[in-house]
């Protein structure tokens, strides 16, 4: 079974004063067994690595450029979240689909740049309201992981994030048995695509994942981890998540 994973993403969130959650988080969970990735605004991932040195928490980015550099004024690139000391990156987040149009052609590209620099790409998919309504909740997410993520794809270059967007900072949540079978869809396309690596791969569930609900969602097959937004803000909520994950 792989290794499950906790990733914070602060999202647009986070003054220098919120490193202080970092050394929080380590002091309340100082040995934990999962990984621990903490993605905060790019203001911040340089004074997070140094901060997080000698921690069992690594940091990452929520976004890089397709491209290496160029003129593309406020884009960051993989290189340069490599070098700030970044080695995850979150890529294809539904708010970055729905804000900025992103297609699966351009987040495949992304994780393809990712990948060179060396990160780990943490690639979001998921339905809307509207589409979970519809019914079509396997062929959107069929579809989105098929055309997001490049061949080649190895369970240290790749988590799959399976965010549902209408659960994402709503309160709600599919039920356990709902969110089983997607991730269990997900792992087997994971594994005809991938072969075996496919079972290696982390399948991580975002979106109103809280200290309340983490345990029973870290119980269902095919859950190896989480991508949390609001509460991993706080350390004391997010050290719950982690220790629901251990
Ligand atoms: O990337 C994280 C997700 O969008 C989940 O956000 O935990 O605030 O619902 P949330």
């Amino acid at each position: 079974m792989p290794k499950k994973l906790a990733a914070g993403n602060w999202k647009m969130n986070g003054l220098r004063q919120a490193l202080d959650e970092v050394r929080a988080l380590h002091d309340a969970c100082p040995d934990a067994r999962c990984d621990i990735v903490i993605c905060p605004p790019a203001t911040l991932i340089g004074p997070m690595v140094e901060v997080s040195n000698d921690m069992q928490i690594e940091v990452g980015g929520q976004d890089c450029h397709a491209n290496t550099s160029g003129a593309h004024t406020g884009d960051i690139s993989a290189p340069m979240l490599a070098d700030s000391g970044a080695s995850y990156v979150i890529l294809g987040h539904s708010e970055r689909r729905a804000s900025y149009g992103e297609t699966d052609a351009q987040v495949r590209a992304k994780t393809t740049s990712a990948w060179n620099a060396d990160l780990t790409a943490i690639v979001c998919i998921g339905e809307t309201l509207e589409q979970w309504e519809a019914g079509q909740t396997l062929d959107v997410v069929g579809r989105q992981l098929q055309g997001s993520t490049p061949d080649g794809a190895t369970s240290e270059t790749l988590v799959i994030a399976y965010e549902p967007v209408w659960a994402i900072g709503t309160g709600k949540t599919p039920t356990l048995e709902e969110i089983g079978a997607v991730h269990g869809f997900i792992r087997d396309a994971l594994v005809k695509r991938f072969g075996e690596e496919g079972q290696a791969m982390r399948i991580v569930y975002g979106g109103s994942m809280n200290p309340k609900n983490a345990s029973d969602i870290a119980g269902i097959p095919n859950v190896d981890g989480g991508l949390v937004g609001g509460a991993s803000l706080k350390a004391s909520d997010f050290c719950h998540i982690v220790k629901a994950l251990d």
